[in-house]
């Protein structure tokens, strides 16, 4: 797919995705159609990126990057504390959804944040240089409809090489 095209595509996902909460198949061929492209063409331009989501989601999506920055600063330990907080196994890549309602939460390759790794996105939003503790504050922040800020965790100026409070295993 051309540069251009996707410039048009990507657009049009994102607000699909805002006004329907995912891209369903049938939504996928509408978009070809219009922009005079084959289905599979959307579809390998979609499923490229990991903020597009291709099924019905729960209230919140959480995604966790396990690429190798932030598996090597600790995210199979995020992981593992979501898990236990959500009350289910995250399944990997596929999302695992909370039977709550609140919570879809998936591992994701590489979010391009890897030098604030690891890294966490609640719905969209980046959380930098977390730790499992973190984890708990974040979902109940987003459960009463008060996200915090997103940025570094531990409150890492742009350019500073590490984060203020250290990082704990
Ligand atoms: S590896 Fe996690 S942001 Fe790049």
């Amino acid at each position: 797919m051309s540069g251009s095209l996707s410039a048009a595509l990507i657009p049009l996902l994102h607000q699909h995705q805002k006004q329907h909460g995912y891209i369903s198949k049938e939504s996928m061929k509408d978009f070809a159609a219009k922009l005079g492209v084959s289905p599979g063409q959307v579809e390998s331009t979609a499923t490229f990126y990991s903020m597009f989501r291709f099924e019905p989601e729960n209230r919140h999506s959480v995604d966790i990057c396990t690429g190798i920055s932030c598996m090597l600063r600790g995210s199979d330990d995020l992981l593992a504390q979501t898990s236990k907080l959500i009350g289910e196994p995250v399944n990997g890549f596929k999302a695992t959804h909370s039977t709550d309602g609140e919570w879809s939460v998936r591992e994701v390759e590489c979010l391009g944040a890897c030098s604030c790794a690891p890294v966490v996105a609640v719905d969209g939003e980046y959380y930098e240089d977390a730790v499992p503790a973190d984890m708990k504050k974040l979902l109940q922040s987003y459960k009463k409809g008060r996200p915090p800020v997103p940025g570094s965790l531990r409150k890492r100026e742009i350019g500073e090489m590490k984060p203020r409070t250290a990082l704990k295993k």
